[in-house]
């Protein structure tokens, strides 16, 4: 597989932390990280397969780093680019707006020429509502680290043997 950069942003770590579980799923594969706080358009340019992943503040709010990191984002060319999206969430505190992050950056990029891959079933979450489901799937895959905590390792295993497939 080519190499994999894998851009997020994290306020108390917690998304942090769950970078380096999927990192270390890649064992034969170039995986490089970029906190967005330091990540320019150049950066991003580099890869053909780019992950992306931030947690959901406020209240349909990317967090502050990725914020600020939207118009790099948006500015970059991706065309042709193969995207996996992940959010950091939770659900039992902030159900109605459920790691929406992954929704807010996936229609950021439709129309950019862009291939999503990495959908992952809403099956086996509990929550009232999230802007990350479209066509009954989440666009990405959301973690619960507040209140799911002990899903996440099978749920990371199943998303990345799915990008393995279909990653570039
Ligand atoms: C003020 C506040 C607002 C939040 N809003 C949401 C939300 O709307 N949806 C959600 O899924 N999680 C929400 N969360 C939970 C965070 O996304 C979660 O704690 C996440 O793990 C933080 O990750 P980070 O440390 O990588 O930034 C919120 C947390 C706080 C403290």
């Amino acid at each position: 597989m080519k190499p994999v950069g894998i851009f997020y942003g994290s306020t108390t770590g917690k998304t942090e932390k769950i970078v380096q579980h999927i990192k270390d799923q890649f064992h034969n594969t170039c995986i490089d990280i970029y906190n967005v706080k330091n990540a320019s358009e150049k950066d991003l340019e580099k890869y053909d397969n780019i992950i992306l992943g931030t947690s959901t503040w406020g209240k349909a709010e990317l967090q502050d780093d990725f914020k600020k990191f939207l118009p790099v984002l948006q500015n970059a060319n991706l065309k042709g680019k193969k995207i996996a999206i992940f959010g950091v969430g939770d659900s039992s505190k902030y159900p109605v707006s459920f790691a929406d992050s992954i929704g807010i950056i996936f229609e950021l990029l439709e129309g950019k020429g862009v291939i999503f891959v990495g959908e992952f079933s809403i099956k086996g979450y509990e929550f009232e509502s999230s802007l990350s489901i479209f066509n009954n799937s989440f666009v990405g895959l959301p973690i619960d680290e507040d209140s799911d905590c002990e899903l996440n390792k099978a749920r990371i295993t199943m998303w990345t043997d799915m990008l393995k497939v279909n990653l570039n």
